[in-house]
């Protein structure tokens, strides 16, 4: 069985399972032999001839006392070829950087693969997009919904002819989570809090509150589905923060967070007294436009029923015109991520070695 290398960019949260799941790889039931050849943060990199496990926690161990993984410095770009190698092999980006477009365009020219988990990579310049993505070289399934497989789904629908005619998404875990606590009653200071706490949003709140995480999501949903607004993609998003809020650090936001639950307690009696209405923050995407809107949705609703951070992707199109497709589950976390980003990888693998399994 011929061995495929990997090569890991980002060594975080998700890139720290997904190096784990590459070196436990099991040859007898994915039918690829994966060899991690590099990891590398913004700091530092590592290399070996296949990374074992125990290998993993002791750089895991490293990053958490704040010590370089490997040598010094960011090794990879300007040793691609090197790295890579002159057999296909496949590149990771598990970074949350937009720096990294170009190293993927050269890896897929000398033609090698690529995985992403990192939206940045593939919601940038379309140039980019296109020259990566092209004939499949770069997968990039974990970047929408984490775990739940919409972007395949999209792909083998429009690959079997169908046409999509909208689709209507609760696409971030955060802002699923902290709407769904609202509509439980908590005030929004509280909501915020809680999702803090429980670890769903970013360091800083106002990161997810901006709504760019959706506003990535929503472009790549519209570039699968071939929609030429989402090549260079101007969308207005709903302000759930007055804009003086979004520069405040963690501290000062979560101390000021208390003099908008007024504003949201309004919203959710609205959104209740016209009926047993819900508020969820919904992408749509369709071949004319993509909206991002904090709209009232009945509760009963497939979009409505949505629960903590779960996302929920409601696919209307030729093939599904009256009853849509609805694919729902949890969108964010570290197993569920880094097992799409395994899935990818793969699949890839499969590909590069010529398995069918
Ligand atoms: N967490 C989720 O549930 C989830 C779900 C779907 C997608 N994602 C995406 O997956 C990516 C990783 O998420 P995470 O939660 O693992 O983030 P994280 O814990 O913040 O880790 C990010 C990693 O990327 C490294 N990094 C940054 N710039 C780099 C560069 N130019 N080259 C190499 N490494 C670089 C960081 O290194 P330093 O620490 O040295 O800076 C760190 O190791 C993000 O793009 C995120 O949006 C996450």
């Amino acid at each position: 069985m011929r061995i495929v290398n990997v090569i890991l960019m980002g060594f975080g949260m998700i890139g720290q399972r997904v190096a784990r799941m590459i070196a436990e790889n099991r040859p007898s039931v994915t039918g690829v032999h994966l060899c991690l050849r590099a990891i590398a943060d913004s700091r530092s990199t590592v290399f070996a001839q296949g990374i074992q496990p125990h290998v993993i926690s002791l750089l895991a161990g490293k990053r958490k006392h704040g010590e370089p993984i490997g040598e010094p410095g960011y090794l990879i770009a300007p040793n691609l070829q090197e790295v890579l190698g002159s057999t296909p092999a496949i590149l990771v980006d598990a970074t949350n950087s937009d720096r990294t477009g170009v190293i993927f365009e050269r890896a897929i020219e000398l033609g090698h693969r690529g995985v992403t988990a990192n939206k940045k990579l593939v919601c940038g310049r379309m140039d980019i997009f296109h020259n990566i993505t092209m004939a499949g070289a770069t997968r990039f399934e974990a970047t929408v919904g984490a775990g739940i497989p919409v972007i395949a789904k999209l792909q083998s629908m429009i690959a079997a002819g169908d046409e999509i005619r909208c689709i209507r998404a609760c696409a971030s875990g955060t802002l699923g989570y902290i709407f769904w606590q609202l509509g439980r009653s908590l005030t929004f200071a509280q909501a915020v809090e809680t999702a803090r706490k429980e670890g769903y949003t970013e360091p800083n709140p106002a990161d997810d509150l901006s709504g760019m995480d959706v506003l990535r999501k929503l472009i790549i949903l519209g570039r699968v589905c071939g929609f030429h607004w989402a090549d260079d993609a101007q969308i207005r998003l709903p302000a759930l923060l007055p804009i003086r809020y979004r520069d405040f650090s963690a501290e000062r936001l979560m101390k000021a967070l208390p003099r908008l639950n007024d504003r949201y307690k309004k919203k959710v009696t609205m959104a209740r007294s016209s009926g047993s209405n819900v508020l969820r923050y919904v992408a749509t995407t369709e071949p004319k436009r993509g909206r991002i809107q904090l709209l009232a949705v009945p509760a009963a609703s497939p979009l409505g029923r949505l629960e903590g951070p779960e996302n929920g992707f409601m696919i209307h199109s030729k093939y599904y015109p009256d009853r849509p497709l609805f694919l729902s589950g949890p969108g964010a976390g570290a197993a569920v991520t880094a097992e799409a980003v395994m899935g990818d990888i793969i699949a890839h693998a499969r590909e590069l070695t010529g398995g069918t399994r």
